[in-house]
């Protein structure tokens, strides 16, 4: 794993900004990975702003995102498909019809995990994937526990993660109970992993990741198994870890 460190959360979006639009550059038919929350915002903003002052086409680009809540449908305002709609995809020239999440409504939630593994496989690998980094070490919504060789699931969320995910909602008990996520081997398939954290509330994670030890009660910590893998951190992220 290659560690940056930069400044602040600003940096941190640029510098991802910088490494997902050079992939577009030299692979305009790029699959890229991507994620939801708080961390991608400015990096989503730094990509849209690259289209329009800089021209950078998402015509021929395909993404495919790492989870979306059980039971929200496409259009609910806490949906990741709405989500990623508007903080991204709206501001791309991205034809709309390679932009792939799960279905959070999909009858058969078996069916849909398969449907979707079997995507991933389809059109992957993935060329670069974007990961944010959980406050209990969850990538995706692979909580402590997930094994490694996990496929594309169905996960009841941790309480951690839904007090965390409830500053979207109006409140917590309307952050769904489960979400379908892309699971650990399903990301540990792809050629590359972008991995961010920012801000003083990820500091004790960053310091678990970088302790370097593989295990299912840190999910992020099975990235030392991937031989492509970037950390950029902010020095506040960074903070307990030095
Ligand atoms: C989002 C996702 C999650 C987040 C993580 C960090 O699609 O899969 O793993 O990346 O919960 O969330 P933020 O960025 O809000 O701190």
């Amino acid at each position: 794993m290659k560690v940056e460190v930069v400044e602040n959360y600003d940096e941190m979006s640029s510098r991802a900004a910088d490494i997902v639009e050079a992939q577009i550059l030299r692979n305009p038919r790029s699959v890229l990975g991507l994620a939801t929350g708080s961390t991608p915002l400015g990096l989503y903003d730094k990509l849209a702003e690259g289209v329009r002052q800089r021209q950078l086409s998402y015509k021929q680009v395909k993404t495919i995102n790492l989870d979306e809540y059980r039971g929200l449908n496409r259009s609910h305002p806490n949906s990741y498909h709405k989500f990623m709609n508007e903080h991204l995809f709206e501001h791309l020239d991205i034809d709309m019809r390679h932009t792939y999440l799960p279905d959070g409504q999909a009858s058969s939630v078996e069916e849909e995990c398969r449907r979707y593994e079997a995507l991933i496989d389809r059109l992957g690998p993935i060329h670069l994937q974007i990961l944010g980094l959980g406050t209990n070490g969850h990538i995706g919504f692979n909580e402590p526990g997930t094994p490694e060789n996990s496929l594309t699931h169905c996960v009841e969320l941790d309480e951690s993660t839904r007090k965390n995910n409830a500053r979207f909602f109006s409140s917590l008990e309307e952050v769904p109970t489960h979400a379908i996520t892309m699971g650990i081997a399903s990301i540990l398939k792809s050629d590359k992993i972008l991995l961010l954290a920012s801000g003083k509330k990820k500091g004790e994670a960053v310091k678990r990741l970088l302790e370097k030890q593989p295990g299912e009660e840190f999910p992020a910590s099975f990235l030392w198994k991937h031989e492509d893998v970037t950390l950029i951190v902010d020095r506040e992220a960074y903070q307990l870890a030095e």
